[in-house]
């Protein structure tokens, strides 16, 4: 959507994969779904180094609404859990140099029963959330057919430029036919959508991971062509910090987000955090990947497939169960990430970049999550990766024998 907005992916935190719906704020009040949760994470993200990486918007998700709308009509929120209201819980955040985003449903009800915004609501709800100083409006489709979706999600992009305020406008329409064409018209929702969600939502688990990024990658060739500045695919939330990933597994999160150009989104409580999970959120290298100003989405180079439950090697030279993503980015720079799916021990990892689509050329590598660079690598010369189960290795090359102000460019590299 040409509205100035997401020019790179969105970067901020969203409540829903960690917090739910929990609304029991009288026996859980640190963590139900009340103005205390986004404030305390609004003061995390400023004073613990986010705001400055491009972590800026603080997500409301489901479950803030009061069950009945106002005698005006408007969408109102819970008044026991947000006494202070939107407008209010807005001020806090932009105070703290960061934005608001919040969450409706084109439809009877939301997902989770509160207030739908049907179709004669859409632009009271539009006019809502802007006289509230909303920044980004996540449209959800629950409870709605596909006429009404077809209908209601051009009209609420209408309705929030209509307001004259800059609102970032996530759709969740895909998702609810399929994600892929002819069902998605991808031309139509560059359109009218900042950001999208394609697929199912994530839970706190590797398999459920691993399933977002099987999806994404099978249906590439519809999918990353759809993605530029303006306008990205989004395969749901960072889960890095919860329960359910390793530190590798983690990093495998943060690698294949970086090369997909997806949203990075973190859904985890900020408050207690490991250093683990925060080093790699906070990973300057990988955060610059993922916002590269080209918006050139990545792709999978070479691929495992997984089918009836046994690993099955498309490429018959690639035998290995590592599976190559690959990114072109700014400066003619790439980022390369190196998956293992295997499940027994780290693996050496023999390849060039030839084998990788890299023309003839002197280059050097980053390695994103250790630090180290390779030097002296031309197109041909063999290189070796070790690639821990489940985990990535994830590189930045760049063109060898630029000059020393160059370097500049990278500024994330020591
Ligand atoms: C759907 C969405 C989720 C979340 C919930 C809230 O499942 O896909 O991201 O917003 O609804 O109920």
């Amino acid at each position: 959507l040409d509205n100035g907005l997401l020019r790179t992916p969105p970067m901020g935190w969203m409540a829903w994969e960690r917090f739910r719906c929990d609304i029991d704020c009288n026996n859980d009040p640190e963590n139900c779904i009340s103005e205390k949760l986004f404030r305390d994470m609004a003061d995390r993200l400023s004073e613990d180094g986010w705001r400055e990486l491009g972590y800026e918007y603080v997500m409301i998700d489901d479950c803030w609404m009061s069950m009945q709308r106002g005698s005006d009509g408007r969408l109102q929120p819970d008044p026991t859990r947000f006494p202070g209201g939107i407008a209010n819980l807005a001020k806090y955040i932009h105070n703290r140099g960061l934005k608001l985003g919040i969450y409706a449903d084109m439809g009877s009800a939301t997902c989770m029963g509160y207030p739908g915004t049907t179709l004669d609501k859409v632009e009271i709800d539009a006019k809502t959330f802007a006289s509230w100083g909303v920044d980004y409006l996540k449209f959800d489709g629950c409870n709605s057919n596909v006429i009404e979706q077809l209908i209601g999600y051009p009209l609420m992009s209408m309705a929030l430029n209509a307001t004259g305020r800059p609102i970032a406008y996530s759709c969740s329409w895909p998702a609810y036919v399929g994600g892929l064409p002819p069902k998605v018209n991808y031309y139509l929702l560059r359109d009218i959508c900042n950001v999208w969600r394609n697929f199912d939502d994530i839970q706190d688990s590797w398999d459920s991971m691993q399933s977002i990024i099987n999806w994404f990658s099978t249906h590439q060739d519809d999918l990353q062509p759809a993605a530029g500045p303006g306008g990205w695919n989004d395969p749901d939330m960072l889960i890095i910090g919860n329960f359910g990933l390793s530190v590798e597994q983690a990093r495998t999160q943060m690698a294949l987000w970086a090369i997909m150009a997806a949203p990075l989104i973190m859904s985890n409580d900020l408050r207690s955090l490991s250093n683990d999970a925060r080093a790699i959120l906070q990973n300057r290298a990988a955060i610059a990947i993922n916002q590269d100003p080209r918006g050139i989405q990545g792709r999978r180079l070479l691929q495992v497939t997984v089918s009836s439950g046994t690993i099955t090697d498309q490429f018959k030279p690639e035998k290995s169960r590592i599976e190559v993503y690959w990114r072109p980015l700014s400066h003619s720079a790439n980022a390369l990430v190196f998956l293992s799916r295997r499940q027994d021990m780290p693996y050496l990892y023999h390849s060039s970049l030839a084998k990788l689509n890299f023309t003839a050329g002197s280059y050097e590598a980053y390695d994103v999550f250790s630090g180290k660079t390779t030097t002296g690598l031309t197109a041909t010369t063999e290189f070796k990766v070790s690639i821990n189960p489940s985990g990535v290795v994830m590189w930045y090359v760049y063109p060898a024998k630029q000059s020393p102000k160059d370097t500049g460019r990278y500024p994330y590299m020591r």
